[in-house]
């Protein structure tokens, strides 16, 4: 568990980490190149950890140094077990790699997960529009593509993250020409078509919502630095809001932190943005983050969705909240609501009414970025907190009570149960 004893007031200088829903595509494309990839910039998370070795059984050979990681393609296995499968949800996006590279792929559905459920119905339908057979029969999906991966027109419901990556990976070396409509414009799918394209790859439009991919024969691996992580970052600055701090982050792309800036202006906080660099200072209260709706890039990010709420928690007025995007996603309003927050949920809408300070209560993590909440709000609170469940931090956080503790706040981690 986490201890820690607020209130903080966070000051100093730290760098963000690498992206995690950047990483795990990018190791997954790292299987469709032949030769040796290095990333760099790449964090060491659980998740990490989990598609490393799905890479290795496999059959790529895997290496780590500090934040490099060093992937030697190969492919002996096409087929991903149950226990890898099932210990991270987005191992889905390993999918498109495996048909693309074999021909066929076998790997369990990846089922509910603690967002609500995550279909996987357009990662599905898509594939099959580019000449995927896929058996979805006793909870295992069983993929083939006799013909080869054949390129084609798609047109996504929604524009899914992972969907799009799937669609990507597969399409790169299909052949002919792939047009994605409605695809996903988040910062991590440019950093992948980035990647792809520098191992010999041709896709065209990262950004925008339609993406045209020549197909190409092969793919040579590269080296990479993986993009800053904007969660991570959003993290950071909303830690330093609700503990009326003035922090420094380095290593941040700037203008993926635009989508997320409102609340943080909304409430008072002055962000100066400089070259790699953002500094944020928070005022002694803050005030309502007002109104957040999450959406699809360059909308407001659902994972920044729950460290925005506990900074609507100490803000002084009514916050009202809109998620869009996952059914289950304010699971950490229960842990607020433990130390004093006044949250009303109701379906996919949050208010918030922001009381004068937080008190220090013991609280569980239900989810990665729900739980990395419920330590922002604990730096905001008199006393002591307990929060369990921190293995769903380290998901994707490297060393959050580390970056906490070196920016001021009285944060330990403890094996007591
Ligand atoms: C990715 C991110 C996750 C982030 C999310 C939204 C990774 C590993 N995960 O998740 O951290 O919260 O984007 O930015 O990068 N949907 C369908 N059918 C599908 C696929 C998705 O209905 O086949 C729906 C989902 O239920 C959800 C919405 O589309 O309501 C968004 O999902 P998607 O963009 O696919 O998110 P993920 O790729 O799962």
């Amino acid at each position: 568990m986490f201890i820690i004893d607020g209130p903080a007031e966070l000051r100093g200088e730290i760098s963000v980490q690498g992206a995690k829903n950047s990483t795990l595509p990018l190791l997954s494309a790292a299987l469709l190149c032949k030769g040796q990839t290095v990333l760099h910039n790449c964090p060491e998370l659980s998740d990490v950890n989990i598609a490393v070795k799905i890479l290795e059984h496999l059959g790529c050979r895997c290496r780590r140094e500090g934040h490099d990681l060093i992937v030697d393609s190969a492919i002996t296995s096409c087929e991903i077990p149950e226990d890898l499968m099932r210990g991270m949800r987005s191992s889905i996006v390993f999918l498109g790699a495996m048909a693309a590279r074999c021909g066929r792929a076998r790997l369990c559905s990846p089922g509910g997960c603690e967002l609500g459920p995550r279909p996987i119905d357009l990662h599905l339908s898509s594939l099959r529009r580019l000449g995927v057979e896929i058996d979805e029969s006793g909870g295992w999906l069983t993929c083939t593509a006799p013909q080869g991966i054949q390129g084609a027109y798609v047109s996504l419901a929604f524009p899914s993250v992972g969907a799009t990556e799937n669609l990507i990976l597969a399409a790169v070396c299909a052949k002919g020409t792939t047009i994605i409509a409605n695809a996903a414009r988040e910062p991590e799918i440019c950093d992948l078509c980035e990647y792809l394209n520098r191992c010999g790859g041709r896709v065209y439009g990262a950004g925008e919502s339609c993406l045209i991919i020549d197909g190409v024969k092969e793919l040579f691996g590269c080296e990479h630095r993986v993009m800053p992580d904007r969660i991570a970052a959003v993290t950071y600055m909303a830690a330093a809001a609700v503990s009326g701090g003035n922090i420094t982050l380095r290593d941040v792309d700037n203008t993926h932190i635009l989508p997320m800036l409102a609340p943080f202006e909304e409430s008072g906080c002055e962000v100066r943005q400089m070259g790699g660099c953002l500094n944020i200072m928070a005022p002694r209260r803050l005030g309502p983050v007002k109104h957040i709706r999450t959406m699809p890039y360059p909308g407001f990010p659902t994972d920044a969705q729950p460290a925005v709420m506990s900074m609507a928690a100490v803000g002084q007025g009514t916050s009202v909240f809109v998620e869009n995007i996952f059914e289950n996603r304010y699971r950490h309003a229960q842990g607020l609501g433990r130390m004093g927050a006044q949250i009303k949920v109701e379906g996919k809408v949050a208010v918030v009414e922001g009381v004068e300070s937080l008190t220090g209560a013991a609280v569980e993590a239900a989810d990665l970025r729900g739980g990395a909440a419920l330590c922002v709000a604990a730096l905001a609170a008199e006393g002591r907190t307990r929060l369990t469940g921190e293995a769903h931090i380290r998901r994707g956080y490297e060393d959050l009570a580390g970056g906490l503790r070196e920016l001021g706040a009285r944060v330990r981690e403890s094996e007591e149960s």
